[in-house]
């Protein structure tokens, strides 16, 4: 169980430009939780994310991780807990080592990328066959020459190979063709499932935040403004999002207008 709780995450303190990208934010994500996370651009769904991961440091509050307080922890130390995924296909794989040897380095057989054996080899195959890309025969090329849908691909099996206690996905199918796109997200809804994960997805595609997963949360202003579960989403249309989150950012806004009275 992940526990975030009253976090604050300001940019540019104490400038004309400081920012409130996260806002006294808590959150409770329970084992086995797949949130897909919505809300418009600026509305501090990656900064929440980078919190989670260790890029950033929020100024107040605490980040709880079964029961350890990792609000501190450094990215690098948390790295082996968490998967995280970017919209950018580029970011998380190194595009002038081979496949296999990305996949040793995430299996955390590092130390030993010289010595890559048969064993892992065929570990690797029973990995990337189940991708359905044909991928299991090109564990000697370099990832650079790899199409995006791929790289996704390929960088998801690398997120989760050592079962993270939590993956982070980032808009991790925006760049890519609608066709790949569909793809990659059920090897996400696969990958999941087979593994048990917890996961959070942000997207900024409504149905799909519908239709996956079992909670779906709203973010607005560095708060959470809608926290549906399972049964509830479900019962949504695309239209009804939109209206709650009319109806709900509207209602922050007269909080917000009380609070200053
Ligand atoms: N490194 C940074 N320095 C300054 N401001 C930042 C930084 N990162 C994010 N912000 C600001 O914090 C707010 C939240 O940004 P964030 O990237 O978390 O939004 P988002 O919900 O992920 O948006 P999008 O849907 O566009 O990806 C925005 O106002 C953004 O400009
Ligand atoms: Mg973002």
């Amino acid at each position: 169980m992940i526990e975030i709780r009253n976090i604050t995450k300001l940019f540019n303190e104490g400038t004309v430009n400081e920012k409130i990208a996260i806002d006294n934010l808590s959150l409770t994500i329970n084992d086995g939780d797949f949130i897909c996370m919505i809300g418009a651009n600026g509305s501090g769904k990656s900064t929440l994310l980078n919190c989670l991961s260790g890029s950033l440091i929020p100024e107040s509050g605490n980040i709880i991780m079964d029961g350890k307080d990792i609000t501190l922890l450094s990215q690098h130390d948390r790295a082996h807990e968490i998967g995280h995924l970017f919209q950018d296909p580029l970011a998380g794989t190194a595009p002038h080592m081979t496949m296999e040897e990305n996949l040793a380095l995430a299996a955390k057989t590092g130390g030993w990328l010289a010595r890559i054996n048969d064993k892992d080899r065929a570990y690797f195959k029973e990995k990337l066959k189940k991708l359905d890309m044909d991928l299991e025969s090109k564990l000697k090329m370099e990832v650079g020459v790899l199409s995006g849908g791929m790289r996704q691909a390929l960088t998801l099996i690398m997120a989760t190979i050592n079962t993270p206690k939590i993956l982070l996905l980032d808009e991790h199918t925006a760049a890519l063709d609608p066709q790949t796109a569909e793809k990659v997200l059920e090897i996400t809804a696969e990958t999941i499932e087979e593994k048990n994960l917890t996961c959070v997805m942000i997207t900024h595609n409504m149905q799909t935040a519908i239709d996956m997963g079992n909670r779906l949360i709203m973010m607005n202003n560095g708060k959470i403004i809608l926290d549906l579960n399972k049964e509830e989403k479900e019962k949504m249309s695309v239209d009804d999002l939109r209206d709650l989150f009319r109806k709900n950012a509207e209602m922050e806004l007269d909080n917000d207008r009380m609070l200053l009275l």
